[in-house]
């Protein structure tokens, strides 16, 4: 769509989204990382600010992205730079997006100096948790600021992808779940996504396979409303 053609209805909005995949480092050169693009977290970003949003765009590890036109863009590396910038830009948020894919653990300790190899096995790399940023958000979230999550899910034999979903909804206390099938090329490092909205007062709307600018469209449209 061209810009000119799409509505202006998130004027005056300030929107923050977070947008790839953090880099958990082990030592000054090496990292534990996934697998994300940054792709559908820069559609979001692209889209809100052709339909007139101030947008603060919380860059993680991408690929090589053009940052979108008119969006501020904070680069961060690992999950706690990634929280610190959320929660600068939640202050005056009205829409948080989490987008980005948040390690969930990363090394206990960083080495200080490149990891030198020896003649014996290495030391197994111990893990902790990074802190849950949308939990974090949700917690501190102001006043009608709407709070927005999103799901790689891969279905197994008992529960489906959007059951996973369903869960993940009520457990992280966001207004919107975005959710996305993955597996099989599908999702990750690929320019189309397809899944569900799903909102807190209980409705699911299938998202069409499309491009993350479409999905980008869909979930503004939603929110807007
Ligand atoms: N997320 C976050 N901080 C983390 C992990 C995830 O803010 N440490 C956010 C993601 O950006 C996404 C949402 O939480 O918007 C769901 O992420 P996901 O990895 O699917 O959920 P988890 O709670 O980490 O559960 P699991 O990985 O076990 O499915
Ligand atoms: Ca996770």
């Amino acid at each position: 769509a061209r810009s000119d053609a799409l509505p202006r209805d998130l004027e005056g909005r300030h929107v923050a989204i977070s947008a790839g995949g953090t880099r958990e480092a082990l030592d000054p050169v090496r990292y534990l990382g996934n697998r994300s693009s940054g792709r559908q977290g820069y559609a979001l970003a692209r889209v809100a600010a052709q339909r007139g949003a101030r947008v603060t765009l919380v860059a993680a590890h991408t690929a090589d992205l053009a940052p979108p036109a008119g969006v501020d863009l904070v680069r961060v590396g690992d999950a706690r730079e990634l929280r610190e910038a959320m929660q600068v830009a939640a202050e005056t948020a009205d829409v948080v997006v989490m987008a980005a894919a948040v390690a969930d653990f990363r090394p206990v300790a960083r080495n200080e100096h490149k990891i030198k190899k020896t003649d014996r096995d290495p030391d197994p790399v111990v893990l902790t948790r990074n802190p849950d940023i949308l939990a974090g958000l949700v917690a501190g979230r102001r006043p009608g600021q709407v709070i927005v999550g999103f799901a790689a899910e891969t279905g197994d034999a008992e529960t489906g992808v959007l059951d996973h979903g369903r869960a993940k909804l009520a457990r992280k206390g966001c207004d919107w779940l975005v959710v996305n099938a993955v597996g099989d090329g599908q999702a990750f490092e690929v320019e189309d996504n397809a899944g569900w909205l799903l909102s807190v007062d209980g409705s699911e709307t299938p998202i069409p396979h499309g491009s993350k600018a479409h999905l980008a469209s869909v979930l503004w449209d939603a929110i807007a409303r």
